[in-house]
Formats: C-alpha cells, structure tokens, sequence
C-alpha cells in the first residue's frame, strides 16, 4: 500500500525534524558516511541553497515529518554546477510504503523544472532499499568504488548511479 503523505518544500521548523531522521542513520547505519550530525548551520544551509537546482523537500503525515530528500551541489567547481547530487533520509517507521518513491519523483521534476541537467547519487553498501529506488527512479549504476569508506570496524563499498533530467 503506498502512504498518503504530503511532499512540499521545506521550512525552517522542519529542521530539527530533519536532523533527528539523519541522526538516526548516522548513527545505526552504513548508509552515511558521517560520523557525527551535522550542525544546524548545515541543515540551515540546504534550506537556503542559493544554487540553480538546489532544493530540500520534505514528507509530511498528519504534520509530522517522516522523511527527506535535497539536491546539492555534486562538487563545487563551476563547471559542475547543472550536475546536482541527491540524498533521501525516511523515518524507518514509514520505509517500503513508497514514500520514498514519491519524494524522489517530487525532487527529480523539480530540479528538471530548474533546468539542472543530471542528478547523481552514492549508495554504500549493502543498501536494496536505495537500490531499488535509484532503479526505479530511472537511475543507471554507472560505477562501484571498493572500500573507500570504513565505518562499525569495517570497510565499505559505494556505488554510484545517474539520471539524465534535460
Ligand atoms: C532508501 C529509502 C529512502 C527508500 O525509501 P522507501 O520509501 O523505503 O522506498 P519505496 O517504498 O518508495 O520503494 C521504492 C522502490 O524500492 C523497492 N524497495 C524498497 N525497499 C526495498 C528493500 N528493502 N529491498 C528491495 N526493494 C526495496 C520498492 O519495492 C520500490 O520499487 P517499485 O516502486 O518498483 O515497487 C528508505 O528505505 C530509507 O530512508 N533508508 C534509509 C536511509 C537511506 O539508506 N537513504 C539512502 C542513502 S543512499
């Protein structure tokens, strides 16, 4: 069944939401490859992006946060600007209900109204849930790179995927 959430934009009271579905990964998860949360400058920024495709969307259910997704810059040099990365972070409660599917799809029409050319992604492994949804997002896996993270005492792969917008 897929859950009747609402995606829209992110404001500011929706960051201390943010941060504690991230700081749950960061701690339980080789998901990411932080070690500590962020700071609320970080999440401050993202809300702000100044960046043609810079965007943070959030999944709302009956007013609570349940999961997020943002396109950010992929790397900083100019001529990468119109290539944005994307990450998505649910709340475990709500994950395989399609949330993720639909913040996704949300995310990708928005940078593609922005203009922004392709979007690209990182998934440390093992990860079938973001797999799967790059893959049914239209991402391709476009390369694996071996044991550049270490994290829990052990070393981990991450794969990348792509999608081409405009
Ligand atoms: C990855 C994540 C965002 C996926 O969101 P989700 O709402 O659970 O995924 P959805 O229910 O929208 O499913 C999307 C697709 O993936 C498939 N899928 C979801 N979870 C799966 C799993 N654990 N194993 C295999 N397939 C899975 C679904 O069947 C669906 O495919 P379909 O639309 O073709 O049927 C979510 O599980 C999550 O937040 N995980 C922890 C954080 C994380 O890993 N983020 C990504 C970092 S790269």
């Amino acid at each position: 069944m897929v859950a009747d959430v609402t995606i829209r934009p992110a404001v500011e009271d929706d960051l201390s939401d943010i941060a504690a579905i991230y700081a749950h990964e960061i701690a339980n998860s080789v998901a990411t490859f932080d070690l500590e949360p962020p700071t609320p400058a970080y999440w401050h920024q993202r809300l702000v992006g100044q960046q043609v495709g810079d965007h943070l969307l959030v999944a709302v259910d009956d007013d609570d946060v349940v999961g997020y997704t943002y396109s950010w810059s992929y790397r900083p040099r100019p001529a990468y600007n119109l290539t944005r990365e994307t990450s998505i972070y649910l709340d475990p409660s709500v994950r395989g209900q399609g949330i993720g599917r639909q913040l996704y799809t949300v995310l990708l029409s928005t940078m593609t109204g922005s203009g922004v050319h392709t979007a690209v992604a990182l998934v440390a492994l093992p990860n079938p849930g973001s797999v799967a949804l790059h893959k049914a997002c239209g991402f391709e896996h476009v390369g694996t790179m071996r044991e550049v993270g270490f994290k829990f005492g052990q070393w981990v792969d991450v794969e990348w995927y792509q999608r081409m917008l405009v």
